[in-house]
């Protein structure tokens, strides 16, 4: 029988393609073997770190961690040097070797870090896991903003579709105190801007100001309201509507931190005040229109361009 093939993911994939000195700390802070062990313990502490690689002579002689630390400290050997109590034979990595290599290292041997040396055996950086796994984020979130300016340019909102006004109505009901189902109404827009072709950045902008505009129907608004999105060719219209209760006073429901929201509400997470400026910070206009007990109108554009 055919074995399938391994399944790669892009983090493998990637682990592969980045090079050590790509991730790698290269403020390195190091030890001599003369260090006193009192004075390494400062060292790790003021650093945050949890070892260092051990110089002599600028020669990368040992490591010490702050395992050795606490063995030494529980045997009292607090004025002991480093020198006494470091590894010597020290394993290290090259700085132009792939990161998978320190990554079967980290594994077989369970090191938490290794130092990392080039070709002429100087000490050149440090790796830990953290330092992969950061690596790892930052290259995908490049490669993911890549493919997105890639997978916009594919496509463009109503390329292909003339005429002398276009324009796309979606109407979405929000129910009030429905929480279950909060985020529906902006998550479907979301995905009708995507497919439309919205531009990535205008598309996450749009949702999150049309989720803070839709929660507040949800825990504001008696009988919830209307989540109206007009789509044209160049920007995009979202208005919130509801009939009541209303805000007494809309300069003051703008301010940061200011909210109405009742005790349960806040137990649940929303009411930190925050909604409407969000939507301010993630528009490109907004209007917020209420009169006290009729009903609030909130508008939103998002321009396409
Ligand atoms: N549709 C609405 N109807 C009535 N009052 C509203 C409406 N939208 C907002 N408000 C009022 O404006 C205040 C501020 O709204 P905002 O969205 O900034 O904060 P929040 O909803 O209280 O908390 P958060 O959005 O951070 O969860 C609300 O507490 C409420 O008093
Ligand atoms: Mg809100």
């Amino acid at each position: 029988m055919k074995r399938s093939a391994l399944e790669i993911t892009k983090s493998q994939e990637l682990i592969y393609e980045l090079r050590i000195e790509q991730v790698m700390t290269k403020e390195v802070i190091t030890v001599t073997s003369s260090t006193l062990m009192s004075e390494l313990k400062e060292i790790l502490r003021l650093n945050r770190i949890s070892g260092t690689p051990v110089l002599q002579d600028g020669q990368l002689v040992g490591i010490i961690s702050i395992e050795d630390l606490i063995r030494a400290l529980e045997a009292g050997e607090i004025n002991v040097t480093v020198g006494e109590k470091m590894t010597r034979d020290v394993e290290t990595v090259f700085d132009d070797e792939s990161v998978v290599q320190v990554v079967t290292k980290f594994a077989q041997h369970g090191f938490g870090r290794l130092p990392v040396v080039n070709r002429e055996g100087q000490l050149v950086g440090v790796i830990t896991q953290g330092d992969v796994v950061r690596g790892l984020l930052r290259q995908l979130e490049v490669e993911y903003h890549e493919e997105e300016i890639h997978h916009y340019r594919a496509s463009h909102i109503f390329e292909d579709i003339e005429s002398d006004q276009t324009g796309l109505l979606l109407r979405y009901r929000v129910r009030p105190k429905d929480f279950v189902r909060g985020g529906e109404a902006s998550s479907k827009l979301k995905r009708a801007l995507e497919r439309l072709g919205a531009k990535p950045q205008i598309v996450r902008r749009a949702g999150i100001a049309t989720y803070e505009a839709e929660t507040n129907l949800i825990i504001h608004a008696t009988d919830g309201g209307e989540i109206i999105a007009e789509i044209r060719p160049e920007r995009i219209k979202v208005s919130a509507i509801d009939n009541g209760p209303g805000i007494e006073d809309v300069e003051r429901a703008m301010q940061p931190g200011f909210s109405t929201a009742p005790d349960w509400i806040r137990e649940m997470g929303f009411g930190a005040g925050m909604g409407l400026n969000n939507i301010e910070v993630c528009a490109d206009d907004m209007n917020l229109e209420s009169k006290a007990g009729k009903g609030t109108r909130l508008e939103m554009i998002f321009i396409l361009h």
